[in-house]
């Protein structure tokens, strides 16, 4: 071990490398304060070409690694397997932040792996562009932790997930000799073979180490209406997020929340509903029309009970509402002194949504030990995030139950957080035994010593 320390402190200096659990305990605990087993190191690389040799070093010490960024990941991809037999270094990738200048000609940008996506959303807005992806993590998460998860958000409805956004990567290679492949230039055509880029966005940090990556940008939408909007089923809601698409009319988001969800959140933040009446969902409608609240907010809403925010300050008020879920569901079932919710992040065909929803809600409230249920998340989408309190945080059971059920509405077991360490055991519900081979076969080619992320994706 000692050895091993030493290399590493000669690529990155002694302050950049620590074995001090005090420091390890916090990069070894998930978002949702999973502890995870301890690392045996913690490094902080300051570039590509640090990072390269860090990762050389531990695969000819035969040390597995865990790339990390923000840490905010919700399937335990991040942090050491608490059973871990094999020792693991975690290579922190937040000092390669720097982002580059926008190239105005063709709307991309290069950023570093470690750089916040608010940043990169920063840095775009800046100079009269967007980037795409948006989550509520976005203080913390790394855009190359969106990359390597290929991280969703609100605004996937109206431009894909992150996969969608790539235009090029730099990586570094898990091999003897530090090794990083660099195809950033970003040009909208470039037949030459397999999609590397493409390849490394989702892959959850098994196959090699994200260093920089270029995304695509998208001019601003113009103005647009937020709706809070009262419904009572899942069919109405998604009713009404299609009758908002009309011509040159995008939409931009369409967010769901249960009632129950909302009440723990507007009881977080201090606030009373701004709706009229209580309602079993409340659908929260991003349309790009110029913000004048007319045409489908017009024709379908007036009878409705419904809030309209066309301002950034009572947008943003709305939007609280929505993004503050994660942290109520949390703060809400540890203060009854019960484990932290078990969280399912599925996706479901839209036309089975409803009848889905309904088998979820029917089976888990039935469940023994089941406490709280409730879901929200990005309606327009399919994706729902199904939270459970009661049963104990090593209690499979329920996370089983959902997603045997969520496969048997022909949904995935992760819409967009990834698979991680929490739900490899479940990949054969979605994915079929030779895709499994052959994505074995790949992990295989790019990390032929096996150092990269033992555990996630697949189960040992
Ligand atoms: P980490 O958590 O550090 O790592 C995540 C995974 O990526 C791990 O497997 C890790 O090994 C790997 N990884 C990280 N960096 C690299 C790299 N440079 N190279 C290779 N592998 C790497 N996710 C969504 O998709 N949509 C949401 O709406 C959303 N909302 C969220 C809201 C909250 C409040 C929280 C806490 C999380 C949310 N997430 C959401 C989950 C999480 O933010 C995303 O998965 C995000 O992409 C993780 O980025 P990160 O930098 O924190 O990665
Ligand atoms: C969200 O959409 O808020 C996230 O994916 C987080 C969650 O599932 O809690
Ligand atoms: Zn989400």
């Amino acid at each position: 071990m000692k050895a091993l320390i030493d290399e590493l402190i000669e690529v990155t200096g002694e302050s950049y490398v620590s074995t001090d659990s005090a420091v390890l305990v916090g990069y070894c605990t998930d978002w949702t304060g999973h502890r995870g087993g301890l690392a045996l190191a913690v490094v902080r690389p300051a570039d590509a070409r640090e990072v390269a040799a860090v990762l050389s070093i531990c695969v000819n010490h035969e040390v597995a690694v865990i790339p990390q960024g923000g840490n905010t990941g919700l399937v335990l991809g991040a942090v050491p397997d608490l059973h871990a037999s094999t020792p693991v270094i975690i290579i922190s990738m937040v000092r390669l932040n720097t982002i580059g200048s926008v190239d105005e000609l063709s709307g991309q940008v290069t950023a570093g792996a470690g750089a916040t996506l608010a940043d990169v959303q920063r840095a775009a807005r800046a100079v009269g562009w967007e980037y795409a992806v948006d989550i509520a993590a976005r203080d913390s998460a790394t855009i190359g932790g969106t990359v390597a998860t290929n991280a969703g958000g609100i605004h996937v409805i109206a431009y894909g997930m992150t996969r969608a956004q790539v235009t090029g990567i730099e990586a570094a290679l898990p091999l003897t000799s530090p090794t990083l492949i660099d195809h950033l230039g970003g040009l909208a055509k470039d037949n030459t073979g397999y999609d590397l880029a493409s390849a490394l966005t989702g892959s959850e940090g098994t196959l090699a180490i994200i260093t920089a990556v270029r995304v695509k940008l998208h001019r601003p939408m113009d103005r647009t209406s937020l709706a809070l909007i009262g419904t009572d089923s899942y069919d109405t809601a998604l009713r009404l997020i299609s009758s908002a698409v009309r011509p040159g009319i995008r939409v931009r988001a369409a967010e769901l929340m249960d009632r129950f969800g909302l009440e723990i959140t507007l009881g977080l933040i201090g606030q009373m509903s701004p709706l009229s009446q209580e309602h079993e969902l409340v659908l929260l409608l991003e349309i790009a029309d110029g913000g004048d609240a007319s045409g489908f907010v017009a024709d379908e809403l007036s009878e409705r009970d419904t809030v309209i925010a066309v301002d950034a300050a009572n947008q943003e008020q709305l939007w609280s509402l929505r993004e503050r879920h994660t942290e109520a569901y949390s703060a809400f079932c540890i203060q009854r002194g019960l484990a932290a919710p078990h969280k399912l992040d599925v996706s479901i065909p839209l036309s089975r949504l409803a009848d889905c929803a309904q088998l979820l809600n029917d089976r888990v409230r039935a469940h023994p030990g089941v406490v709280v249920f409730g879901m929200f998340g990005h309606a327009g989408d399919g994706n729902l995030h199904v939270q459970v309190c009661g049963p104990a945080a090593n209690d499979e059971s329920v996370a089983e139950l959902i997603l045997h059920t969520v496969a048997e509405c022909g949904g995935s077991v992760s819409a967009e957080h990834g698979i991680g360490r929490l739900k490899a055991k479940w990949l054969p519900l979605s994915r079929s035994p030779h895709e499994i081979a052959v994505m074995r076969a790949i992990k295989a080619a790019w990390d032929p010593n096996g150092v990269m992320n033992p555990g996630v994706l697949f189960s040992e």
